[in-house]
């Protein structure tokens, strides 16, 4: 039997489904540009930080900018995305996510969020579970990206919670292998295929449950 102490969640993804609003955002963007971007493409841009996602988009489209320029074109991007989130409801949450955070907590379990957006506070307050979370490490409190594991270890330590007694619910690659660089167990959110050395892989939330945390 293992000893978890804390759940650790990333947010898009595993809490919300906000891939489609950055998609929509970002596709704005290469249409300005001159370009077209599709939902396959938004697949490369799972976990990975805006600035590096404009990076990769201006890559996609063949198109060089100065540093001025890619933080206007993020800026960009990022309004129209904000004008997105500022109108997300409750009921936006994935199903049983929020349950599955609550009865972690009612277990005694610790939470905390791990993610690598600087909108987490937005979006955590408009579907109401800034209240679920011990600690939120957000995009604005790291330095380093997945799969580099500072976002999990800060939450780690921000609970006092030692990394082997934490599990971190991810849905990207680069966010398992963090988890996994930091020593954590890991439950990936999505494909076995895709999500390679995660301890478990489940499609969502809704299937998780705190007994089976202790299969980890
Ligand atoms: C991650 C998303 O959670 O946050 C990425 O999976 C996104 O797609 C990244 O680029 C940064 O988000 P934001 O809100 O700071 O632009
Ligand atoms: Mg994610």
């Amino acid at each position: 039997m293992n000893n978890i102490q804390a759940c650790l969640f990333d947010l898009d993804g595993v809490i919300v489904d906000t891939a489609i609003y950055h998609y929509k955002a970002w596709k704005r963007l290469a249409n300005e540009l001159g370009f077209d971007f599709t939902e396959e493409q938004n697949e490369l841009l799972k976990g990975v930080s805006r600035v590096r996602s404009l990076e990769i988009i201006l890559g996609l489209g063949g198109i060089t900018k100065t540093d001025a320029e890619k933080e206007e074109l993020a800026t960009r991007k990022n309004d129209w995305y904000v004008d997105m989130i500022t109108r997300m409801k409750p009921n936006e949450v994935l199903p049983g996510a929020r349950e599955f955070v609550q009865s972690c907590r009612d277990a005694g379990l610790k939470t905390a969020l791990g993610s690598a957006s600087k909108n987490s506070m937005t979006i955590l307050e408009k579907i109401g579970m800034v209240n679920l979370f011990d600690v939120i490490i957000d995009g604005n409190k790291v330095t380093k990206a997945k799969p580099d594991p500072e976002v999990f270890l800060n939450g780690a330590k921000e609970l006092g919670i030692d990394p082997a007694n934490c599990v971190v619910f991810e849905d990207a690659i680069a966010g398992v292998e963090a988890a996994i660089n930091g020593g954590m167990k890991v439950v990936g959110i999505g494909s076995p295929q895709v999500l390679v050395g995660a301890n478990l892989v489940v499609k969502g939330l809704g299937e998780m449950s705190v007994e089976r945390l202790q299969a980890l």
